[in-house]
């Protein structure tokens, strides 16, 4: 007998879901923001990319090309890949959204780290799917913990390497040994959101795992270190059947035309990411030491972010903090929804805006005013 509701409802689970909660962009009362809660670059997008939305911007009342062709080539060219193997989104959420529709329903497990990004279980919650979570080691992900949970029911497992939010990675090699004991029925998924401001030698986004399996995907994004997160524009290496049940899934013109236009002309500017890499480079140790000698500890990043830890106690924790540096216009990220109610994230800002945190820091920690 059909069920008759006294309005349409959504499918069962969509309603429990916790809606992702943005990183705030700004403080009552306060003129000059700095905006530090989104790990967006402060260097802004290459100067190529801005001439090229202006550009595209003649032609929006024709369609993009829904194949996004010419960027996938470029990328293609740049990395030396396949472009046939490439699918790009609206952002990489939408790829990590795609590949869990794709390939997790109900009674199905996604599986994910303790501290591990977002997105991957609003998504398998979103496909109806179950989210599975592996406790990590130091805040850092803990492979034999993830292969300890797969099971046959498992679909997708999802490592950030580097995680969001805590900054931390895990080396190839331990990768390698997460890819090697999983039963070929798994996808992998590699998410590299941050692969670019990486300086370790043992490191590496995925790209050479994927090119020799058939159950790996990379994912990375413009929204980073190309400064485009408010165009929406990611991309994904993946095996090419992957590639073509994705292809099936997403909108036919899932990229407007002008960040397809951005994305080629940010691609091309290796002055521009060598900068950003160099401002990373420098700034990213300069906070980590300068905030440790204030007596907070802070989780080691190699991204453009840091964890930095507060006291469990209300006047100095980190909700308190978070109140103080808002009132000088200092936005940062709570990451309790992360599991992390001691923590705020910070992402590098410009020169400035690194010394105004540091200074903020200590005279919160000295009890003074905001
Ligand atoms: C680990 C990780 N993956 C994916 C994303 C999504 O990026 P976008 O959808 O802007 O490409 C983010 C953004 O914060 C992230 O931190």
């Amino acid at each position: 007998m059909a069920i008759v509701t006294a309005r349409p409802e959504p499918r069962p689970g969509v309603l429990s879901i916790d809606a992702y909660v943005p990183g705030k962009s700004a403080a009552a009362g306060v003129e000059k923001v700095y905006k530090l809660s989104s790990n967006e670059t402060p260097l802004g997008p290459s100067p190529h990319a801005i001439a090229a939305v202006r550009a595209a911007a003649d032609h929006i009342s024709y369609y993009p090309d829904g194949s996004a062709t010419r960027l996938r080539h470029a990328i293609a060219a740049k990395y030396g890949l396949d472009a046939g193997r490439i699918v790009c989104g609206a952002g990489s959420d939408e790829l990590l959204n795609l590949l869990t529709h794709a390939y997790i329903g109900p009674g199905d497990e996604g599986l994910f780290s303790e501290h591990g990004f977002l997105v991957y279980r609003i998504a398998i919650l979103a496909a109806g799917g179950t989210p599975v979570v592996a406790p990590e080691k130091n805040l850092t992900t803990d492979v034999d913990a993830l292969l300890a949970r797969v099971t046959e029911r498992t679909k997708i497992v999802f490592l950030a390497n580097p995680n969001n939010p805590t900054g931390t990675y895990i080396p190839f090699d331990e990768v390698k040994r997460l890819h090697a004991g999983l039963p070929p029925h798994v996808l992998l998924v590699l998410d590299a959101a941050y692969a670019e401001y990486v300086r370790r030698n043992d490191y590496a986004s995925g790209l050479e795992l994927v090119a020799t399996s058939d159950n790996v995907v990379m994912t990375r994004t413009f929204s980073k270190i190309y400064g485009l997160a408010g165009l929406r524009l990611g991309w994904g290496y993946m095996p090419a059947h992957v590639a073509d049940a994705l292809n099936r899934i997403r909108g036919p013109f899932n990229i407007g035309a002008p960040a397809l236009e951005a994305g080629i002309a940010a691609l091309a500017d290796d002055a521009h990411i060598a900068a950003s890499v160099a401002h990373n480079e420098e700034w990213l140790p300069w906070l980590t030491r300068e905030i440790e000698k204030l007596g907070l500890s802070v989780t080691p990043s190699v991204g453009n972010f840091l964890l930095i830890h507060f006291p469990d106690e209300a006047k100095r924790g980190a909700r308190a903090a978070d109140a103080f540096l808002s009132a000088r216009g200092l936005i940062l990220r709570g990451v309790g929804a992360y599991g992390l109610p001691n923590a705020l994230r910070l992402t590098i800002g410009t020169a400035e805006a690194n010394r105004l945190v540091v200074a903020a820091l200590a005279d919160f920690l000295r009890g003074g005013d905001a």
